[in-house]
């Protein structure tokens, strides 16, 4: 509500971006609302949602922009990256082909936004451990070699959500 802005020291705009079913829109409204579907529908064209959160003593008004992982479905780019300062780059950790997808991920990334934008990778899905086809060292190395924050996560289990938003809230503040 007005009070809440009133309050708000700050406000920044991030992004999510990864392939479609790598649990983007869950991440968020774990996030955003502490709520998670198991029946999650395919996002079309572009949502998004605040979350208040306080860093040290400053009150931080996180806008976070979530769009479509399929192509077809996708808003246009160059406004879904304008004055982002951070980004959420999600892959599954259960399937491979949504980590071989990051090189494109990082391009458009690189292309559409700001060269000084602070990006987390995250392996989402760790509750499906047994079916694990990306190894966390491999998560890592990417993360090392290309200068990105690197955590892995569960939407469902709520593991790590928040860390990984405050990863990307803290070293832009
Ligand atoms: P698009 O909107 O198409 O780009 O997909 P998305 O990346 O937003 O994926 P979404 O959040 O809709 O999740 C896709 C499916 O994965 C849904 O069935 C979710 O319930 C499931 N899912 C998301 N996160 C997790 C998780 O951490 N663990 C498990 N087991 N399932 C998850
Ligand atoms: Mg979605």
């Amino acid at each position: 509500g007005d009070s809440y802005d009133e309050e708000c020291d700050y406000l920044f705009k991030a992004v999510l971006v990864g392939d479609s079913a790598v649990g983007k829109s869950n991440l968020l409204s774990r996030f955003a609302k502490n709520e998670f579907r198991l029946d999650s529908k395919p996002t079309i064209g572009v949502e998004f949602a605040y979350r208040n959160i306080k860093v040290g003593d400053k009150m931080i008004k996180a806008q976070v922009w979530d769009t479509a992982g399929q192509e077809r479905f996708r808003a246009i780019t160059s406004s879904y990256y304008r004055g982002a300062l951070g980004a959420l780059l999600v892959y599954d950790i259960t399937r491979q082909a949504t980590f071989e997808s990051l090189k494109k991920w990082l391009h458009e990334l690189r292309e559409f936004g700001s060269s000084d934008m602070v990006i987390v990778l995250v392996g989402n899905k760790v509750d499906l451990e047994i079916a694990r086809e990306v190894e966390k060292e491999d998560g890592k190395s990417l993360a090392e070699l290309e200068g990105l924050c690197f955590m892995e996560t569960s939407a469902l289990e709520n593991l790590n959500v928040e860390e990984a938003f405050l990863q990307m809230i803290t070293k832009i503040h």
